[in-house]
């Protein structure tokens, strides 16, 4: 388990942050994502994906990330960073026709209150 920790480590710190958001994807959205399985809004599917894109980049990112209906928290990859969650949000969006960036520090520091507010509301 160390050794195969570290091989994660050593993937995600070599790797670049743009390959990083469609490397997430292919590792662990794509299970739904790919095909549309659950519901989910499919890869590219521009129809399905505009009325997400609208919801903006923060919120949009924030509710994935926390969860949303049938959508599993983190991807259900509990040791998934807020980071490399949005990188595939923008991979995701980029592919629908957005032309989102990876967040910068600022528009993280919004991701993670809107985040913090969700956990709140939940109590
Ligand atoms: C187990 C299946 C599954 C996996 C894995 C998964 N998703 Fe989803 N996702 C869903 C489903 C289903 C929905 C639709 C939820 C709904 O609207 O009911 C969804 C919706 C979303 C949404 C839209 C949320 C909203 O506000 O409506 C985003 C963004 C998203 N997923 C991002 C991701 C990212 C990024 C990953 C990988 C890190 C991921 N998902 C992995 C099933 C999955």
């Amino acid at each position: 388990m160390k050794k195969f920790l570290g091989l994660l480590i050593l993937a995600a710190s070599v790797s670049t942050a743009w390959a990083a958001g469609e490397d997430t994807f292919k590792q662990v959205c794509a299970t739904c994502h790919a095909q549309g399985d659950k519901g989910s809004p499919k890869i590219g599917d521009v129809r399905a994906w505009s009325k997400l894109i609208k919801e903006g980049q923060v919120n949009l990112t924030a509710d994935g990330y926390a969860g949303v209906r049938a959508m599993p928290a983190r991807g259900s990859k509990p040791d998934l960073s807020v980071a490399d969650f949005a990188a595939a949000v923008v991979y995701m969006a980029n592919e629908a026709g957005a032309k989102w960036k990876e967040p910068d520090e600022a528009m993280l520091k919004k991701i993670n209150a809107r985040l913090a507010q969700r956990e709140r509301s939940k109590k």
